[in-house]
């Protein structure tokens, strides 16, 4: 449905160098999915969605919705923001002082080209307020909400037009921690309801595996991996969105070989043989750098069965309710372990790490 592709925007700094904040951006997002860009502050997600809505002109690459093209460098095309037709929410929100919060939401109803009934608008805007829990302050002025109020009319005045596409600049940032984790549910059955195709730009990595079809990571200016959330976490293609996505460990290596399955690797480190799991075709002696997530290894008192088990010590450990972290010494190094409360190891006593192959994943060593 929306298709970018080579997308170039770049801005001149006050030093007459030039910013390079989208880089041979390409992705496309499938009618009625929610497509999100993930990323550290400055790596050019805000440039990309605004290059989407019309608000930046690129220097070059090509923009389309449908068969309908927005932006073509090749084909100097360029369609005004306000003619694309697209709902946005950007990090910077503005509301309508002078309306109240019934009248915001209702405006692009109202000065939009096609005519709705008086009764069409209030059941339009009373479903979009319900869903961002404003209906109750239908009557208030505008200007005497709190600013996540106000973020989530901007919300409302966006979806309420239901459009093509919808884009969002990190939309939920002004809100406390449980009603974000709230509007975030809220957002994601609206989205999916209405079947929306949206882009949603965040750096808040588990809004966007909470929210997203598909995620494309971004760092400076290019996109690193675009994958569904499970893939983003579970097969990250670089260290930089293994380390960029949820908790890691990382540890050096050095391949030995193929293992016992396809896709499978001896990797030696400071510590033992490891059986690992690789996208890349690695060769004997490469540099590899193994990402393990914390909840995949595996803690034990007594020796689990199989390959990949060493036996370490309990270092440190943190209760966190519903879970516990350890960190265990293995060799020279600390391993940060997730596991069950219920696993109640002294510090200083003996444990055994079992690394699944599957959920060791090797990189190759930048
Ligand atoms: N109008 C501008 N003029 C010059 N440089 C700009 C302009 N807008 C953005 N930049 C620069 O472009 C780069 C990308 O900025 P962008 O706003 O796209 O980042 P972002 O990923 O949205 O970050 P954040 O998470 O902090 O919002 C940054 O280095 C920024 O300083
Ligand atoms: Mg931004």
């Amino acid at each position: 449905m929306l298709k970018v592709a080579g997308l170039f925007t770049e801005y001149p700094n006050e030093r007459g160098q030039i910013v390079r904040a989208a880089q041979d951006v390409s992705f496309e997002v499938p009618e009625g999915k929610l497509f999100t860009l993930l990323g550290p502050s400055g790596c050019g997600k805000t440039t990309t969605l605004r290059s989407i809505a019309g608000l930046e002109r690129p220097r070059a690459g090509e923009i389309s919705v449908g068969d309908r093209v927005v932006y073509s460098s090749a084909r100097n095309v360029f369609v005004a923001p306000n003619r694309r037709g697209f709902g946005m929410v950007f990090q910077s929100y503005a509301i309508w002082p002078h309306m109240n919060v019934f009248q915001n939401a209702a405006f692009p109803l109202e000065v939009g080209d096609r005519r709705y009934s008086a009764q069409e608008i209030r059941d339009k805007v009373l479903r979009v307020l319900r869903a961002v829990q404003l209906d109750e302050l239908a009557d208030r002025e505008a200007t005497k909400l709190s600013g996540g109020q106000q973020q989530r009319l901007a919300l409302a005045r966006a979806l309420v037009m239901e459009p093509q596409l919808l884009l969002l600049d990190e939309p939920l940032s002004n809100l406390d921690a449980k009603l974000r984790e709230r509007m975030r549910f809220e957002l994601k059955r609206l989205q999916r309801e209405l079947r929306i195709t949206t882009v949603y730009v965040t750096h808040d990595q588990s809004e966007a595996l909470a929210l997203s079809h598909s995620i494309a990571v971004m760092n400076e200016g290019h996109i690193q991996q675009i994958g569904t959330p499970r893939e983003i976490y579970e097969r990250p293609r670089s260290q930089f969105v293994a380390d960029f996505v949820g908790t890691t460990n990382f540890l050096d290596g050095t391949v030995m070989g193929r293992g016992a399955e396809p896709g499978h690797f001896r990797v030696r480190t400071e510590f033992g043989e490891v059986e690992v799991r690789s996208d890349d075709d690695l060769r004997g002696n490469d540099s590899v750098v193994l990402s393990v997530r914390p909840e995949d290894v595996e803690l034990a008192e007594a020796r689990p069965q199989g390959d990949n088990v060493w036996e370490a010590r309990v270092d440190q450990k943190v209760f966190l309710g519903e879970f516990l972290d350890f960190q265990v010494r293995l060799g020279g190094r600390i391993l940060l372990a997730r596991s069950h409360p219920s696993l109640r190891t002294p510090i200083g006593d003996a444990i055994y790490v079992k690394l699944h192959p599957e959920k060791c994943v090797a990189l190759k060593a930048a």
